[in-house]
């Protein structure tokens, strides 16, 4: 079986192959154009899906030496994400299913983030804790067992990612901003500034990164401080908030392993703080963190392989939710 997953919910175009739930060959292009406005434009974002899906498609096919006509089915991002961005990757799929009289497979991106740490990790079995931080999401999930998860967290404001990104601009950085945050911190003070860690006595599991953001606008304007103690001290305080409740859930459901995904699993200072809260934990290659077709073509293969697909046809895009 052959599955062609195509992704494009947000501002990565991906396009994938994957049989016997490996991936023969995959693409991802990152739209660079977003960093001149400081985010991503969603109108541009969904004109440069359009631009490029039929050359990275023909780049897959042919990187995975086989031919158009040996595909068995077409897996497509359906939500949650941006809903132009979403309608272009539909548009495109719903065209290759209908030209190669193949079945197509809508797939949600956030499960899609769930199951990608089974691409490299095959004999990992659940349950664990998956932390998904990116620039849209903050969210803590129990993986009870293949297709059973329980989100038990999320958060009430802004992403953490977003978090990063808006705490760049004030600090006149670039987009995306927390690589250049992270950059700015390394040669900061970490405890210079007590900025809050929102939400961190709680009950819950969600979190919270608006009022930090304020936080960070206001020592900004009062100018006190250099900015690299506030880039450091910043990071410092989103790093917390997330390993707080990681830790908390993964204790509390006496789970062993925690998974981490998302762009904002690359931040140095967090795997570095991550390891002394002794739980193993697994982080997927960046390319499986970030958003990627190979994860929607894999979950659309195990999904037909257990028998789980509903073909319906009519699916359309939805810009937020967790359908499973
Ligand atoms: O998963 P992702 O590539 O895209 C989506 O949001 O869908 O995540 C992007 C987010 C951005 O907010 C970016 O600033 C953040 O991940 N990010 C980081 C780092 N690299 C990317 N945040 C902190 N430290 C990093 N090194
Ligand atoms: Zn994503």
């Amino acid at each position: 079986m052959i599955v062609l997953g195509i992704e494009t919910s947000c501002d990565e175009t991906g396009v994938a192959l994957c049989s016997d739930l490996k991936v023969l060959s995959s693409y991802t292009k990152t739209q660079t154009i977003h960093q001149k406005y400081g985010g991503v434009v969603p109108e541009i974002a969904s004109r440069e899906h359009e631009k490029y899906l039929p050359g990275i498609t023909r780049k897959v096919i042919k990187d995975a030496n086989i031919s158009i006509e040996d595909i068995d089915y077409i897996a497509v991002t359906n939500g949650p994400g941006l809903m132009g961005s979403l309608l272009s990757g539909i548009s495109f799929a719903k065209g290759m299913s209908q030209g190669l009289n193949i079945p197509l497979i809508p797939v949600n991106h956030l499960e899609a983030h769930l199951n990608s740490v089974f691409i490299e990790h095959q004999n990992l079995k659940p349950p664990f804790i998956n932390l998904l931080v990116s620039g849209g999401h903050t969210q803590l999930w129990i993986v009870k067992d293949l297709f059973d998860y329980e989100l038990i967290g999320e958060t009430l404001d802004d992403a953490c990612g977003e978090a990063f990104d808006k705490g760049a601009k004030k600090l006149n950085l670039n987009y995306p901003g927390g690589p250049e945050i992270e950059k700015m911190a390394s040669t900061g003070e970490k405890n210079k500034i007590a900025f809050p860690r929102p939400l961190k006595d709680d009950k819950t599991f969600n979190y919270s990164f608006s009022g930090l953001k304020t936080a960070l606008i206001n020592c900004v304007d009062k100018g006190l401080y250099n900015d690299n103690d506030i880039a450091a001290s910043y990071q410092e305080a989103i790093v917390d908030s997330l390993i707080i409740k990681f830790d908390k859930a993964l204790k509390k459901n006496k789970i062993e392993t925690g998974i981490i995904c998302g762009g904002v699993a690359a931040n140095k200072r967090l795997r570095e703080k991550l390891k002394k809260i002794g739980s193993n934990i697994i982080y997927p290659s960046m390319k499986y963190c970030t958003d990627n077709a190979d994860m929607i073509a894999y979950l659309a293969e195990l999904k037909v392989q257990n028998r789980r697909i509903d073909f319906d046809k009519n699916f359309t895009a939805y810009s937020r939710g967790m359908v499973v």
